[in-house]
């Protein structure tokens, strides 16, 4: 066996890999974070949809999501496969004595991730699979005209069964028709039950970052005096506080509105 297939055949390796692929599964929380934050416009989910369609259409994006998907699985499935070697070779477990949150989601940490590994299952399946393999999702129109720049919406039914979407002018206005996701994400979210899991996934995705953020900077040996307590840093305050609560405030706001 090559050195290069041994390194990442063995513990460590493994343990590389998901270092590196969760460090680039939390610069996707960054964009997916951002791109979302298009729900909070009052706009009737003109730039949500339009963003959902470039993100779907734009052939180097679909690129990286699939590499996105790749990460997901190999990550969930090389911390199942060490997680059952440490077992193995560990059966009773270390005497706890610290208590922080920091320490308790080191411990927990097979627990978060299988967590959010259902999260993904439902959240990809409800949105992502619906969008792209269904068809569920109606369309909307939106005029915007051009003098105003005023937009109206109205429900669309597309004459072909292969229609995306369509740019056009017609008198003065803009007319955008595509793919209603923003219907499907206010629709799933006037379920409280729906809420409530997703405000208890955003509690694991907090605490699986809190302790795995720096983790995999240890991990890739990347420890140093002056620049690891900013690592403790942004990974506490922006990966275990501002992302998760910015996402949970979206199934939260939503859910009030349809009150
Ligand atoms: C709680 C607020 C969230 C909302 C409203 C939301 C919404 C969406 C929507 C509408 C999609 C399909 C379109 C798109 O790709 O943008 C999607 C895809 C996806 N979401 Fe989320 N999401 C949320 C949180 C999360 C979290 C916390 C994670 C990860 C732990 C996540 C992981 C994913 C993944 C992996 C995809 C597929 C990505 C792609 O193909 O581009 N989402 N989400």
């Amino acid at each position: 066996m090559s050195e290069f297939k041994q390194t990442f055949n063995s513990s460590l390796g493994k343990k590389l890999i998901m270092a590196l692929t969760g460090l680039f599964l939390c610069t996707f929380l960054i964009v997916h974070l951002g791109g979302n934050l298009l729900l909070f416009k009052n706009d009737d989910g003109y730039g949500f949809n339009v963003y959902a369609n470039f993100l779907t259409h734009f052939p180097p994006i679909e690129v990286i999501a699939y590499l996105l998907y790749l990460s997901i699985l190999v990550h969930a499935l090389y911390a199942l496969i060490l997680t059952i070697k440490n077992r193995k070779a560990r059966p009773v477990g270390y005497a706890h004595v610290n208590k922080s949150p920091a320490t308790w989601s080191s411990k927990n940490m097979g627990l978060l991730g299988s967590i959010l590994f259902l999260f993904l299952v439902i959240h990809m399946g409800d949105f992502w699979y619906n969008y792209k393999f269904t068809s569920k999702i109606g369309f909307k129109e939106y005029r915007t005209d051009l003098a105003t720049d005023k937009t109206q919406s109205v429900d669309y039914v597309p004459t072909s069964p292969n229609f995306e979407k369509s740019v056009s002018t017609e008198n003065n206005f803009e007319i955008v028709r595509v793919k209603d996701l923003h219907a499907r994400v206010a629709s799933s979210f006037t379920n409280l039950l729906y809420v409530i899991f997703y405000v208890i996934a955003m509690f694991a995705v907090s605490f699986h970052l809190l302790h795995g953020f720096q983790s995999a900077f240890r991990t890739l040996g990347w420890v140093h005096r002056k620049y690891t307590p900013i690592v403790y840093f942004i990974g506490t305050w922006l990966f275990a506080v501002i992302i998760p609560i910015g996402f949970a405030l979206m199934p939260i706001v939503y859910y009030i509105q349809s009150r």
